[in-house]
């Protein structure tokens, strides 16, 4: 599976705002003659895109008959409002006309919308196609607790982002390093796809972790049916909805210096082995009284 990524090696700092977009023309469908039925018929369709999507923030449509149907879809990412959609929608349709001109099949993917264009029906799938990635170039310290808690934490918010009728979720794992207090994770999938759809759409994610990912500090996929990202640093608007704590190493030893000297109720920590391992809803395991 893992190579199907293409891998660019791109710092995420350079790509951070929507105006970025990562194109995707595609040959295999051909292209389009000049003043065409074909072109007006996209021209339409890029216009209804882009005046009809923002307000849902997702529209599935067609425009023409025959050889000349053109097929269009856009959604926006769950957390961002209508005016933020809007303008993502712009964007992207009139980058279709160019970055692709004279294609007939284009797929353009931002931070937090996405245009897909085909002279096929574009079916619903629970799998990305063709998803880039992109990695940080930083290590992150402690590898291996890292490599632990983003696992949990993506599991954790795949979940909840399945469950949302945003399909979307953020989610915050706690005491990772006093360097790097939280791992962000954010996951989201297109609108139209059902819980089902969307959690195994996530779990193609980091089940198995992409190569590209291990060790570095964060990371982020964009494909057509779900996508995700993840940081040290927080990269979103509004606040996590799905919170991980569990102690580090280092404060499970200050919790067991306290419990030698009778602060604390040892039986918190044994209790939250097992909600550990089975991934229990919010984690509070180390309580000092
Ligand atoms: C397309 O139409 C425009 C304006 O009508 C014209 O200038 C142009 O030459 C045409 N192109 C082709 C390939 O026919
Ligand atoms: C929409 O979201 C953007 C970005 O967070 C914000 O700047 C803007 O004020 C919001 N607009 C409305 C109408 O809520
Ligand atoms: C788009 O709509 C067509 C019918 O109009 C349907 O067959 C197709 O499954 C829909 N695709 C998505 C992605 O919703
Ligand atoms: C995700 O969590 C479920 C239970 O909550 C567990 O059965 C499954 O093995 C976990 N998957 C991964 C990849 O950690
Ligand atoms: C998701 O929703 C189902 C049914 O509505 C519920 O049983 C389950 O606990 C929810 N999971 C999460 C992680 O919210
Ligand atoms: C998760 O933690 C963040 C910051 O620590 C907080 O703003 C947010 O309300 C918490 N969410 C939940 C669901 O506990």
């Amino acid at each position: 599976m893992a190579s199907s990524f293409v891998s660019l090696l791109l710092p995420l700092l350079s790509f951070a705002g929507a105006q970025e977009q990562l194109p995707n023309c595609d040959p295999s469908a051909g292209k389009f003659s000049d003043n065409s039925t074909y072109q007006s018929n996209l021209e339409l369709l890029l216009s209804t895109l882009s005046s009809d999507g923002y307000a849902t923030g997702f529209l599935n449509t067609s425009v023409g008959g025959g050889s000349d149907q053109v097929f269009g879809l856009v959604n926006c990412r769950g957390d961002i409002n209508a005016t933020e959609c809007r303008s993502c929608l712009d964007t992207a349709t009139a980058e279709v006309t160019r970055n692709c001109p004279n294609y007939r099949a284009a797929e353009l993917w931002y931070d937090v919308c996405l245009v897909l264009i085909s002279d096929k029906p574009l079916p619903i799938s629970s799998s990305n196609r063709q998803p880039l990635a992109f990695n940080s170039m930083n290590n992150a310290p402690e590898p291996n607790r890292f490599a632990w808690l983003l696992r949990m934490l993506m599991n954790r918010t795949a979940d909840a982002a399945a469950n949302s009728s945003k399909r979307f979720a953020i989610g915050e794992a706690n005491y990772y390093t006093a360097e790097f207090p939280s791992i962000y994770v954010l996951m989201h999938c297109r609108h139209d796809l059902s819980h089902e759809q969307c959690r195994e759409c996530l779990g193609t994610l980091f089940v198995p972790m992409p190569p590209l990912f291990v060790g570095k500090q964060g990371g982020r996929i964009l494909g057509e049916s779900c996508g995700m990202r993840f940081e040290l640093y927080s990269f979103f608007q509004g606040s996590p909805t799905v919170n991980i704590s569990v102690p580090s190493p280092s404060a499970m030893q200050l919790a067991s210096a306290a419990t030698s000297s009778g602060e604390i109720d040892l039986s918190v920590i044994g209790q939250c082995q097992e909600p550990i391992n089975g991934l229990a809803l919010t984690l509070l395991c180390c309580k000092i009284t």
